[in-house]
């Protein structure tokens, strides 16, 4: 049986407590519906600043009523820290009798367990562009939120605080497939806050004992990536202009490439490095991708190729091409071996797979915000 399966039999079997921070948002309420139907109690924490509360309750109707009664929301801000040590606290039976919410999830008050095993930290401002447009926010967000949280899980002694790092992090450096330890100088505010997190939680994992894993996410997508507003990420913005015959544009020439990872990926990766007893596989940072490569020419095809499979009409048959935008780096590809290695990490869906999986979601969303297309 391969080690991801093991770790989720071991969960069903004995049940954890999850602090899930950016649960409303895309990877986060992924994290969450998987977590969840796993029989595991989460705590989840969000301030709605790009996630949403119909992705909550997209979980909540896909999940049932006593999954869902395993789940206590606290709406707060992580840049804030008594809200980062009331969202652990939360997690206790004490905290949950103290919480004003608390009646929202009645099972809470009479849990034995005392305290959060796991953090799982997504909360952050997720935006290339938008880190060069305003520094300053993404800094406070991804920084000083990011510290809170590590704090507030120091002095709660988690077992494990995983967190969300970014394939950013090698930025201008050229060598392909990335490999964890060589990285380049940041191209963007957001790459820097992105290594900060990275530098921070090895200093507490020196200097407090804590258990750290960095996850260097690559170009995750899946359901419940938003498709909407300025900075949204490349697929789902697509699907959503392709369904509703709006503009494509292509930044570049598209032949930039990426290693584009499923959001089950993604999850299998947290589930991993959160429960691993391996001393060797802790207090690392991994890559979280596929190891394959796709440009953005072949991903407009395969996106296309799959919509008019569901006999979805694709109006613009071919994209506009533009300027490279700044902060981007012009190709991503992962060497997945470390994640392989260490965690027993085995992706399950390559790019094809995930976006076969996905489109569904993808083309149902389209449909409710653009009717009649
Ligand atoms: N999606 C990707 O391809 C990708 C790639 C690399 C890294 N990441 C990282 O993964 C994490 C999750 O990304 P995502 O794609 O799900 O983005 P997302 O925007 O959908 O989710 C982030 C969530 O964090 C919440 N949040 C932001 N600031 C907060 C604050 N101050 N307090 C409380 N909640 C706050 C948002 O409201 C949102 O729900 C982020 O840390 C992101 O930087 C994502």
């Amino acid at each position: 049986m391969d080690t991801y399966q093991v770790q989720r039999d071991n969960l069903v079997r004995s049940p954890k407590r999850w602090l899930v921070t950016g649960v409303a948002g895309f990877i986060g309420s992924n994290l969450l519906e998987t977590l969840l139907n796993l029989g595991q109690h989460v705590v989840g924490l969000d301030n709605f600043a790009t996630g949403h509360r119909r992705n909550l309750e997209e979980v909540r109707i896909s999940v049932s009523p006593e999954c869902w009664s395993r789940f206590h929301f606290i709406e707060g801000d992580i840049r804030d820290l008594e809200t980062c040590r009331h969202a652990i606290q939360a997690g206790s039976a004490k905290g949950a009798q103290d919480d004003p919410h608390a009646q929202d999830d009645p099972h809470a008050q009479d849990d034995p367990h005392s305290a959060i095993d796991y953090v799982l930290h997504q909360a952050a401002i997720g935006s290339v562009p938008r880190s060069i447009e305003d520094p300053l926010f993404t800094n406070a967000n991804n920084i000083d939120g990011f510290l809170n949280m590590l704090v507030a899980a120091r002095d709660a002694k988690v077992r494990r605080f995983v967190y969300a790092a970014s394939s950013s992090t090698y930025g201008d450096h050229p060598g392909l497939p990335k490999v964890e330890d060589v990285i380049g100088k940041p191209l963007s505010p957001y790459a820097i806050t992105k290594y900060v997190n990275e530098l921070y939680a090895d200093v507490f994992v020196r200097t407090y004992g804590m258990s750290c894993t960095g996850l260097r996410y690559f170009n995750v997508f899946g359901k419940r990536q938003d498709p909407e507003g300025a900075y949204a990420a490349v697929i789902p913005k697509w699907i959503a202009a392709m369904i509703s015959g709006a503009d494509v544009f292509i930044n570049g020439d598209g032949s930039t490439s990426r290693d584009f990872c499923y959001v089950e990926n993604a999850v299998q990766a947290n589930i991993l490095a959160a429960t691993t007893e391996s001393e060797n596989a802790a207090n690392q940072v991994y890559n979280v991708a596929v190891g394959d490569k796709t440009t953005l020419n072949e991903l407009y095809e395969l996106i296309r190729e799959l919509l008019e499979i569901r006999q979805v009409t694709v109006k613009q048959k071919t994209p506009f091409y533009r300027d490279f935008r700044r902060g981007d780096v012009l190709h991503s590809q992962a060497d997945i071996s470390k994640a392989r290695q260490l965690l027993g990490y085995a992706p399950e869906f390559n790019v094809r797979q995930g976006l076969d999986a996905a489109l569904e979601w993808y083309v149902t969303f389209a449909r409710q915000q653009y009717p009649g297309k």
